[in-house]
């Protein structure tokens, strides 16, 4: 045995049989390991590094703020002032008009608070039989309890045993499936839909043309809550602070996390709109008992200032819109290799390279070894749900980087080929 550490989302025999890789220091948008091997980040972690590594400015802050009061439970009336500036900052660069800010440790955290959030709304205004969360195929929103129910693949759910009920999936591209879901279950039922615009980890499957504002519209249509999951596009990786906000969408709330920080300290939470406000903070409504020891962190709150600090003052919104381009001509020409089927990219620093399907279906394991071998050619990958490789590399990588990754790709999928 290698090692005692449970690794998260890991095959732990291979691991411990293996071992594992130990990863010492990053800069901007590479990382090196304790032997002094340099990797191109090509998934900025896990899509969070977004102002990339090093950022002392970042360190400097969160130090300060553990120096002072690193964290106070912010239960009832309690805050600090980085958590209640940071409420503030966040509502003015959402979409949301006139929002509010619940804060979460994480994305699944955010998750957790929002189903609980949209069951708990109908509740207060008198229509508790709306427990319903439809969600996508594919989708992927955390693996905590309601995420683990809610997730778009079977995957995540085996042999767990009974999950939280009232959760139906449709098909991932269609706003028609997604009414005629609503309309079959009966309106009356349904609490929320929840989206994200692009769904990650189950493969980067970007929206179809006017899909996001049509199942908003279908959404509204119903009065069911629309809840956009910016866990992974929220903070500049599509170009805009939120997707909802390049797609002009106006959701009832929307999940954050990874972004916020760049993952410097985790940090996650719900900005939820007046509807769900008024609902909640409206006089008589109580004590809402949900929450979490780390809601709202003032170190993480710290963190998150400078970080956002960065992505104004550096530009990297529009360095995201740049990278949609560069990300679609570098990794494009990979089509052409005998291992990939397509290539998915075109809407902000996301891409997946998708390893051929029928070749996956006689070897499995084909994107595994891809992913391993890349690290051998300097390129740090991973495989998503459905055998594609993340390309989400952070925010600050320069064309270079960006053309290290394809060749370093190009360069494992060749090895993998040869081997057979
Ligand atoms: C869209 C989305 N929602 C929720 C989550 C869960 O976040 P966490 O892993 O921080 O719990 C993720 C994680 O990748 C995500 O991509």
């Amino acid at each position: 045995m290698s090692t005692r550490f449970w690794h998260p989302v890991a095959d732990m025999h291979a691991v411990a049989r293996s071992g594992e890789l130990w990863l010492d220091r990053g800069e901007r948008a590479h990382v090196w390991d304790t032997d002094g091997r340099r990797y191109i980040d090509a998934t900025a972690g896990l899509w969070y590094a977004n102002v990339g590594y090093g950022r002392d400015e970042i360190v400097d802050a969160a130090a300060a703020q553990m120096r002072r009061l690193h964290a106070y439970s912010h239960y009832g009336d309690v805050s600090t002032e980085a958590t209640s500036r940071l409420a503030e900052r966040v509502a003015a660069l959402s979409p949301i008009e006139d929002g509010v800010v619940f804060f979460a440790s994480g994305g699944g955290e955010s998750v957790e608070t929002a189903v609980k959030m949209a069951r708990r709304y109908w509740s207060l205004i008198g229509e508790p039989e709306r427990t319903v969360i439809v969600t996508r195929e594919r989708c992927y929103h955390g693996l905590a309890g309601y995420g683990t129910s809610i997730v778009g693949s079977d995957v995540f759910r085996a042999g767990v045993g009974p999950l939280v009920g009232d959760t139906i999936r449709v098909p991932w591209e269609s706003a028609e499936a997604l009414a005629d879901a609503i309309d079959e279950i009966g309106a009356e039922r349904v609490a929320a839909f929840f989206c994200e615009p692009i769904i990650g980890a189950g493969g980067v499957l970007l929206p179809p043309e006017g899909y996001l504002q049509a199942v908003q519209r279908v959404c509204r249509e119903r009065g069911v809550l629309f809840v956009v999951d910016e866990v992974i596009c929220g903070f500049g990786r599509v170009g805009d602070w939120f997707a909802s906000s390049r797609f002009g969408l106006e959701p009832d709330a929307i999940t954050f996390a990874k972004g916020i920080t760049s993952g410097y300290v985790p940090l996650g939470g719900v900005i939820a709109g007046p509807r769900l406000r008024d609902a909640f903070w409206g006089e008589g409504s109580g004590v809402w008992r949900h929450g979490y020891t780390y809601s709202g962190h003032a170190t993480a709150a710290a963190a998150a200032h400078p970080n956002l600090d960065i992505l104004e003052r550096e530009g990297l919104l529009g360095r995201a819109l740049e990278l949609e381009h560069e990300l679609a001509d570098a990794l494009g020409p990979l089509v052409e290799h005998q291992l990939v089927s397509e290539v998915r990219a075109g809407l902000g620093a996301v891409a997946a390279v998708q390893v051929d399907e029928s070749a996956l279906a006689d070897d499995p394991g084909l994107t595994d070894r891809v992913t391993l071998v890349a690290r051998d050619h300097g390129v740090l990958t991973r495989t998503l749900v459905g055998g594609g490789l993340q390309v989400s590399p952070p925010l600050v990588i320069d064309r270079s980087g960006v053309d290290e990754i394809a060749s370093g790709l190009r360069a494992a999928l060749d090895d993998v080929a040869r081997q057979g």
